[in-house]
């Protein structure tokens, strides 16, 4: 006899290959705070930082992507957090314009890594944003949008900003629990179309949005976002999320995905995880 479960009828994810671009922890610490995770009392491990970090590029090289890595550059503690400086799609890098003075500098190094590229074209901000820290790109939902976080970071004025740059529509959604200061920590996208998200991070207004764009995304709680389980990164198929975040596992998994757990508590200590740590470079 023939046993069909649930799963069986779930559709086949496909992953499909990415190129990436991090920056290891050498110089990271926490001497400052800008974010409510942030506490300059507790000491950090650099070396298990750094550890933790080689971890996570080796199993994305082991998933089959690209990844460039970055020269980290000493008194900018934060650059480990590579996400944050640009946004990049169709070979279009959107250039990050920090909020905080502290990681201003970090901007340079990223403009200078697109500007040493034949394959992007680099476009200098003049609004306040933290590239994919909120921004993200679902290149087939609705022919191809960008979601866009405000509130705490980036200016909503850098949305129309990148619509301009990229030409792509910008969904801006405002975030309002200063836990939740960017939009990987509230947000993912699972793969070219779908996307989770813990939707006590947005305003209602935002929440009816998402609703809208997305109604079959996986719904996170509460839990799921303060253990940074959305600050994912996801091929298709493998979602790679941090070892606090097994409940959410389960969640994906039953949507039909592959979870993989990467233990990167350091840098949880910045205010970051996965998603923070990897940009995507989308040609
Ligand atoms: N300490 C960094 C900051 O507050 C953490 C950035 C985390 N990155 C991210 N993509 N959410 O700016």
């Amino acid at each position: 006899m023939l046993i069909v479960t649930e799963r069986d009828l779930l559709p086949t994810r496909q992953p499909r290959p990415r190129t990436y671009l991090m920056c290891p922890p050498e110089h990271y610490v926490v001497e400052y705070a800008i974010n409510p995770w942030m506490d300059t009392t507790t000491p950090v491990d650099t070396a298990l930082a750094v550890k933790q970090w080689d971890g996570l590029r080796q199993t994305m090289v082991d998933l089959g992507h690209t990844v460039h890595v970055l020269n980290p550059e000493a008194g900018l503690p934060d650059m480990v957090f590579a996400a944050n400086g640009a946004f990049v799609v169709d070979g279009v890098a959107y250039g990050a314009k920090f909020r905080y003075p502290q990681r201003a500098d970090e901007a340079a190094g990223h403009r200078a890594f697109y500007e040493a590229r034949e394959d992007y074209r680099f476009v200098a901000p003049t609004q306040i944003n933290e590239g994919e820290g909120d921004f993200a790109y679902l290149p087939d939902a609705h022919g191809g949008i960008a979601l866009a976080g405000y509130g705490f970071r980036t200016e909503p004025a850098a949305h129309a900003e990148a619509a301009e740059a990229l030409g792509r529509p910008v969904i801006s959604l405002k975030l309002v629990d200063p836990r939740f200061y960017h939009l990987d920590v509230a947000l993912a996208a699972l793969d070219d179309e779908n996307v989770t998200y813990f939707p006590g991070a947005f305003s209602e207004a935002s929440q009816r949005v998402l609703a809208q764009l997305f109604p079959n995304a996986v719904i996170a709680d509460e839990a799921d976002a303060l253990a940074f389980a959305l600050n994912l990164v996801s091929d298709g198929r493998n979602v790679v999320i941090n070892t606090e975040s097994a409940a959410f596992g389960e969640k994906v998994a039953a949507a039909g995905y592959h979870p993989v757990m990467v233990e990167l508590g350091e840098l949880k200590k910045g205010g970051g995880s996965i998603k923070c740590c990897i940009a995507e470079l989308r040609d």
